[in-house]
């Protein structure tokens, strides 16, 4: 897409509901990437790239941090720096890292999983952590690694929970990762630093592209020694980018303006989720929304045929019969939820 799609593409008017992945980059953000200094960052000559990473290794409370493609490549990278072949990483079974990365760390790293169930709240319970570690025996693989995530389904945990589980692992002796794809959102949501959430954890991996509204790229922060590792690892993925400023602008353009403002997709993720609860065959425990996304249960077969109603409107939700998923961004304001109101009231008259 070039720069005048791209300007044009602010102005269309569907409402895209499915991700906050979806969200195209504001005019500011556009006005930040055409302007950025660029220079070959494989030389580590790219000055927007260097200025984000230092930006984000200070405002996360880390010594050191990594702009990467995805937040897939960037736990990649974290996995295969903090484990060797025959370790193990414990972490939820419904967590992105294990379910939905295509198994990466296995299949590059032979590394293994080891997964225990998320708690209700999306979290981990300590007692699973500990039960879930196995003992130095040459029968089993070493556990090595536990790897949290926060934001989980939009839920939230709380710097007293991440801190726990961290410590715990420290405790025995793990190494501790924080998937924070959707981290800003628990800060926001808690009104909180963001490095306060990060003090006992050992690498932090921040997505870009989600909520923040970049168009790509994702942050991993460490210590010096860990990110020098990823850097070569993140050569091995073939995740070494050259004039990356022009993206690494508009991650710096995220980070310093389209954190606060995420406060408005809580709101109105509520709002919507309230509104939602008045039609048949919908039901949203409001209580889980916690950040931007709800999930409607959706009962009497109908979601397939609501789900093409509100698409001829110009307006996606999310697939699956049973449980659809809803997720408010910085394209979505009140106008946005009102027309969905009214599509869907039209729908279920
Ligand atoms: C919790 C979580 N972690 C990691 C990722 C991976 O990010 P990416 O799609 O940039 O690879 C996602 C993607 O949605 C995610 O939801």
């Amino acid at each position: 897409m070039n720069y005048a799609n791209m300007i044009q593409s602010i102005n269309n008017p569907m409402i895209d509901m499915r991700s906050d992945t979806v969200t195209k980059p504001t005019r500011g953000m556009l006005d930040a990437m055409v302007h950025a200094s660029v220079g070959d960052d494989v030389y580590g000559d790219d000055p927007t790239a260097n200025e984000l990473q230092e930006f984000a290794a200070k405002l996360l409370g880390k010594e050191d941090a990594l702009f990467l493609a995805s937040g897939t490549q960037s736990n990649l990278c974290a996995m295969l720096t903090h484990c060797q072949r025959g370790e193990e990483i414990i972490t939820g079974e419904h967590y992105h890292i294990f379910d939905s990365e295509a198994g990466g760390a296995s299949v590059l790293g032979g590394i293994m999983f080891a997964p225990i169930s998320n708690n209700r709240k999306g979290g981990l319970d300590i007692s699973d952590v500990v039960g879930k570690i196995k003992p130095n025996d040459s029968h089993y693989a070493i556990t090595k690694m536990l790897s949290l995530e926060n934001t989980h389904d939009g839920m939230v945990q709380t710097v007293s929970e991440i801190n726990d589980l961290a410590n715990c692992g420290k405790k025995h002796g793990l190494v501790v990762h924080l998937d924070g794809a959707r981290l800003m959102n628990a800060t926001v949501k808690l009104n909180i630093d963001v490095s306060d959430m990060l003090r006992n954890v050992d690498s932090v991996s921040l997505c870009l592209s989600k909520g923040l509204g970049a168009p790509m790229g994702t942050i991993l922060a460490g210590s010096k020694t860990f990110i020098k590792q990823a850097h070569r690892n993140r050569k091995l993925l073939g995740g070494a980018m050259r004039q990356v400023g022009v993206m690494a602008a508009a991650g710096l353009y995220a980070l310093k303006n389209n954190v606060e403002r995420m406060d408005a997709d809580h709101q109105n993720a509520l709002r919507l989720a309230e509104q939602l609860n008045q039609f048949p065959n919908i039901n949203v425990n409001v209580d889980m929304v916690e950040t931007n996304m709800i999930f409607m249960d959706i009962k009497g077969g109908i979601a397939e045929s609501m789900r093409k109603h509100l698409q001829n409107k110009g307006i996606l939700i999310g697939p699956g019969n049973n449980k659809i998923r809803l997720v408010t961004h910085l394209g979505y304001g009140h106008e946005e939820g009102d027309l969905v109101i009214n599509e869907l009231k039209d729908f279920f008259n």
